[in-house]
């Protein structure tokens, strides 16, 4: 029997890293294709890897995501079938995740349910996670729901705060553990 290829949509605002691990370990694959990414920040990073990787990109308005359709017949009509968001910042309206049920997939660098939520992004989560004087963070691979870092877990995985660990260091060590792990979690899910 024939595996179907899955058409997948990245969502991301900023450098793109984890994106760029995505698209490396699906190129030439069967099972998927990043066919588009999705931006909501002119001038940010992911544009131009999805430029030399020749993925096509959708820059997306605010008015039109939030209070229009939030561009569900457009991936629609892309023929997307899984959404994974890679460090967007936007939280993701219910219109959108009606459309997608249980087929939005979100990282966030901390071990859910501790340090989400709104605010919780990038340094500052590593932040929080010092200032409390954790012994391990980690990331956490889970399902959008429409509270911020509130769905279904799908993995996760922990690494050590070290002793002297600033934001900046310990955010390294985080996304070593998002490198290696997110693409496989993806395959996994296919
Ligand atoms: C990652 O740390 C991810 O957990 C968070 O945003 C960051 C994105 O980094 N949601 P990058 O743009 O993939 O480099």
């Amino acid at each position: 029997m024939s595996e179907k290829l899955t058409h997948i949509a990245i969502f991301a605002s900023g450098a793109g890293s984890n994106a760029h691990q995505i698209i490396r370990h699906f190129t030439g694959s069967a099972k998927a294709k990043i066919s588009l990414i999705v931006c909501n920040k002119p001038g940010a990073g992911i544009l131009q890897i999805a430029e030399k990787e020749h993925i096509p990109t959708l820059l997306i308005e605010k008015e039109l995501f939030f209070q229009g359709d939030a561009y569900v017949p457009e991936l629609q009509k892309k023929g997307i079938d899984l959404i994974i968001l890679a460090g967007f910042l936007w939280k993701i309206p219910p219109a959108l995740i009606r459309a997608y049920p249980d087929r939005i997939v979100n990282i966030h660098p901390a071990l859910l349910p501790k340090y989400g939520g709104k605010g919780m992004y990038g340094r500052h989560v590593h932040q929080a996670v010092i200032e409390n004087k954790e012994a391990v963070s980690g990331i956490s691979i889970h399902f959008v729901d429409e509270l911020y870092d509130n769905g279904a877990v799908i993995f996760q995985a922990s690494c050590p705060v070290l002793e002297g660990d600033t934001p900046e260091s310990l955010a390294k060590r985080v996304q070593e553990l998002e490198h290696a792990h997110f693409p496989k979690v993806i395959e996994g899910l296919l």
